[in-house]
């Protein structure tokens, strides 16, 4: 059993002044210590009152403030707010404060993806819109929400969970200062027992501000991601206070469980943890009971518990089984908290000549860096959007995703949890400080029962430092720090560079971003050490375009273009690919993103790294990595075969293919046969004439596949496709909706640009549109979209009402597009009225 001391407890930022997944204040003792067995009190901590958490995400109030000026700002900054208890940003936290000039939002909410783009290079990271210290009026957000809080619930504890808000915001309880939180990624949670107003209305008042950015790229603003109202009996489990690890051998698993127990109370209970095991079927699989232990008042104690479980059905990432572990807290015989973890059995390891192992077998990181914003939405992404994008990921054998650079929202670790993808996660800052290792030890405490995650990322390309023995002795206190909430999971940091120097002897995996050094002679020199490429290639490409445009800021889609650091797909997949020692790498990126539109400028706002689009549009490369990463037999023709005007000049027909031989042929002509080799492209030039270009994939001499590009017609109709039929009518789910300009027999038109109109009726609306374009200056908010190279999208989000969602798109002189969504019945998830 481990010993938690009150040092460790300070040292590893669970008493964070923000009150972040905070143990109370005071001793933690250890289960099992002789302090009294017998089960007697009477205390309120031991009544049975059953844990709640409920969706704090509906009907907020919204309105931007000021970051200079405090008659724009709601009063906040005329100097008196911190002087007295309650008067805490008091204009909005009235009761009777006027909200009628409040826009009537629902979380998850990110107000830059509503602000009009603006050409001013300052603005190139976060993709050219107004948010920063030179955009007063843009840049401060205010939210509010009036909730009852029952007079019943007095006497239990209640807590406010924000999944993330960003940034630097302030936040406020009926007037009263709750705290402030920094970071735009890290969770955080307030205590609000001692001011809520029970039996009544509560004013929470949150202030976001965005002046100061934490990364180079998009970041959004607001309160992106859900917020929570826990409550719980004073005696519960803390939050974060659950940690699931297990050891598998001979196909018997051992569960550790550690639970922190926390008393929120005068008195001192006796109590013990009931800890259940379901497997995937739902069956209860076991169970165990600790020896009874008293919780000093105000205090907290952690048990562990070792439990068999004797077939496991493991995670892996074919077949993703996730347990459950139930875990009771029982006082005086009553069952006072109960909460449920989702957990995967398996095992991970790393070998400096062999890779990674899960389960026992190796499995290469076929892995995609990723931000996190989206087309449409921004940063406020609903959580089906996490799936989607995961599931898009996993179709082109991608198994592997770094949260780069931050710590992610935890809808997508249980997408990945669910999907099977493993997890690089990483932390945003990295340092010694208070602050830093508050913000990492969140995410640890948050993330470490995910089975999908493998290792923690301390940082990304800490050029000051990773290269000093500052870098190291930072780097040391980090892990240290992992190794005292998780023991089972190694840490790494991503470098660009002085590699074998600085924390490079501090971190268990060598991360190596990019090929801007010898990583043979590295690992040559450093044998012992397992590494892998934590980030590669930044290959650039724009969807559908075959022909640079400086003008309007595209790149080509063959995959030849990469920046200084950079490479092509082919290049670094077949240097990793021959080398097992490597355990693989990230892509930079698997979707693009906002900002860092590399290699340009305005008009461009978006980055042409992804090997999809913003919308999660495949480009070409897609296929590539399909076909080298994937098991399915994969052919793919281009480019487009719309090449008007250049009549008999030469273009380039490449393939993507995994097959054995592909032939080519032009309108019935063969243009030669090539033999595949591994992890490469094929190539032919071919003199344009319109009409039909087909590949004809072999295998063991028999066609496998074939693959067409044809001339088309004009653009004739619209078509439209729903990633799935039907939506639950929660309020939040979404169904994301492909659209296609088609000419008369059905082909995409491959230049269309045509400007869609949508109308979304019935039990849904329309959450935003987006193209995939780089240089659009469209609004994600509106309601029409061009399309881009023939396609764009469309989010529709349910209603809380079942029925039918009528989605129209439009255009002039073409057919329209009908789309009609089943939207079924549901129970929304608890939430605060
Ligand atoms: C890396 C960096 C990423 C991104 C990328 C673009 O060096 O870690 O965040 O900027 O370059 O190629």
């Amino acid at each position: 059993m481990r010993d938690v001391t009150r040092r460790d407890v300070v040292k590893s930022g669970l008493a964070a002044s923000i009150g972040a997944w905070a143990m109370p204040a005071g001793t933690v003792a250890r289960s099992g210590e002789a302090d009294g067995a017998e089960e007697v009190t009477s205390h309120a901590a031991v009544t049975a009152v059953s844990r709640e958490r409920l969706l704090l995400d509906f009907n907020w109030r919204f309105q931007l403030g000021h970051a200079n000026d405090p008659a724009q700002d709601f009063g906040y900054g005329n100097g008196e707010e911190f002087a007295k208890t309650g008067e805490f940003m008091r204009v909005p936290s009235k009761p009777d404060f006027d909200v009628s000039g409040w826009r009537q939002v629902d979380l998850p909410h990110d107000w830059v993806v509503e602000l009009p783009f603006e050409n001013d290079p300052a603005l190139y990271n976060q993709g050219f819109k107004p948010v920063g210290r030179a955009h007063p009026a843009t840049s401060i957000g205010w939210y509010r929400r009036v909730f009852e809080i029952p007079a019943g619930d007095h006497g239990r504890r209640l807590g406010l969970e924000f999944d993330g808000v960003f940034r630097d915001c302030l936040v406020a309880l009926n007037g009263i200062y709750l705290g402030r939180n920094l970071s735009g990624y890290a969770p955080f949670r307030f205590d609000i027992s001692d001011v809520a107003n029970y039996g009544g209305s509560n004013v929470l008042v949150v202030r976001a501000d965005a002046t100061e950015h934490e990364g180079w790229f998009y970041e959004g603003a607001g309160i992106y991601r859900h917020v929570w109202l826990v409550k719980t009996a004073p005696l519960h489990v803390a939050p974060g206070g659950t940690f699931v690890s297990s050891d598998v051998h001979g196909g018997a698993a051992t569960v550790v469980v550690q639970t922190q127990v926390e008393n929120e109370s005068d008195g001192a209970p006796v109590c013990r943890i009931v800890s259940t095991v379901t497997d995937p079927s739902g069956k209860v699989v076991a169970r165990a009971a600790t020896a009874p232990a008293r919780v000093a008042g105000w205090s907290g104690r952690e048990f562990t518990q070792r439990i068999a479980v004797p077939h496991p059905a493991l995670w892996s990432l074919e077949h993703p089984q996730l347990h459950r572990l139930t875990t009771v807290i029982e006082a005086g015989g009553v069952e006072v908290d109960r909460l449920e973890t989702a957990f995967g059995i398996r095992t991970i390891r790393f070998d400096a000549d062999h890779g990674f192992f899960l389960n026992g077998e190796r499995v290469e990181l076929k892995g995609t860096c990723n931000h996190q914003d989206h087309a449409g939405v921004g940063s406020a992404l609903p959580d089906r959007l996490q799936y989607h994008r995961v599931e898009r990921l996993k179709g082109m054998g991608c198994n592997a995703y770094r949260t780069s650079h931050n710590p992610p929202t935890a809808e997508l670790l249980d997408a990945c949890d669910r999907l099977g993808m493993l997890v690089l996660d990483e932390t945003r800052m990295m340092a010694s400080s208070e602050e830093a290792v508050s913000q990492f030890s969140r995410l640890i405490r948050r993330d470490r029962n995910h089975p999908c995650v493998f290792a923690w990322s301390i940082g990304n390309e800490e050029w000051f430092v990773q290269g000093s023995e500052r870098g190291a002795l930072i780097a040391a206190a980090m892990k240290r720090q992992a190794a005292r909430l998780d023991p089972s999971r190694l840490v790494t940091e991503a470098m660009n560079g002085d590699w074998g120097k600085g924390l490079s002897g501090v971190v268990d995996i060598q991360g190596f971003n990019y090929f801007v050094g010898d990583i043979d002679a590295y690992h040559r020199d450093h044998p012992h050490q397992p590494s892998m490429a934590t980030e590669i290639a930044s290959t650039v490409s724009t969807r559908g375009i075959y022909e640079k445009d400086e003008v309007r800021g595209y790149l080509s889609a063959y995959d030849v273009n990469a920046p200084r650091w950079g490479s092509t797909a082919e290049r670094w997949w077949t240097y990793f690919d021959a080398r097992p020692f490597l355990a693989g790498g990230f892509v930079w990126t698997g979707f693009d993103y906002r900002g860092e539109p590399t290699p340009y400028q305005w008009p461009c706002i978006s980055s042409h790294f992804g090997i999809m689009d913003t919308c999660g549009f495949p480009k070409d490369n897609y296929f590539y990595y399909q076909a080298w990463w994937g098991k399915a037999p994969v052919l793919h023709l281009f480019p487009h075969w719309n090449w008007l005007g250049k009549e008999g000049q030469e273009i380039e027909v490449w393939c993507h293919s995994n097959l054995e031989r592909v032939e080519l042929f032009l309108n019935g002509r063969s243009l030669g046969a090539q033999d595949v080799q591994r992890d490469v492209h094929l190539m032919w030039k071919v003199p344009y004439a319109a009409g039909k270009l087909e590949a004809r994939g072999y295998k063991g001499g028999q066609v496998a596949l074939t693959a067409t590009q044809e001339t088309t017609g004009a653009a004739a109709r619209i078509l439209l496709a729903a990633d799935r039929p039907r939506v639950v009518a929660d309020g939040e789910d979404v169904a994301v909706v492909e659209v296609r300009v088609v000419d008369a027999t059905g082909r995409l038109v491959p230049l269309a640009d045509d400007e869609i109109t949508f109308r979304v009726s019935g039990s849904g609306r329309l959450i935003g549109v987006g193209n995939g374009d780089p240089s659009s200056h469209e609004q994600d908010k509106g309601a029409a979209r061009r399309v881009f190279n023939g396609l764009c999208m469309a989010i529709v989000q349910a209603a809380k009402a079942a029925g039918e969602i009528q989605i129209e798109a439009t255009a002039p002189g073409l057919a329209s597009g009908l789309l009609s969504i089943n939207c079924e019945a549901a129970t929304p998830r608890a939430a605060v009225a």
